[in-house]
């Protein structure tokens, strides 16, 4: 993935929300935590299921997995809660005008 590529309005993902994108054939979820703009893989590193089919609430920063419930921290990828133990994948995120753009892990 080596260039970066628009997948949401940022009329489409207001604040304390994430919405599934594909970046290429990646699964991405993208996250706005307070204005900020934080991209994640979609795929769960406890059992290698998406977390979210569509879209969802955030906690805060914290995005939960559909499956079992773990929590991931989308400013930094990093495990809040188990059962995974691995971080999830971080993608850069960019904004030009009114569009969200998904670029390398
Ligand atoms: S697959 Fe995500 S918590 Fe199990």
């Amino acid at each position: 993935m080596a260039d970066f590529e628009a997948v949401l309005k940022v009329s489409d993902l207001p604040p304390g929300e994430v919405a599934k994108v594909e970046v290429g054939l990646t699964p991405v979820i993208v996250g706005n935590v307070n204005g900020s703009y934080f991209a994640v893989g979609n795929t769960c590193p406890h059992a290698e299921l998406p977390m979210i089919e569509d879209r969802g609430e955030l906690d805060g920063e914290v995005v939960e997995c559909e499956y079992h419930g773990s929590q991931f921290d989308m400013t930094t990828g990093g495990v809040v809660n188990g059962p995974a133990v691995l971080a999830v994948q971080q993608f850069a995120v960019k904004v030009e005008g009114d569009d969200i753009l998904v670029g390398p892990a």
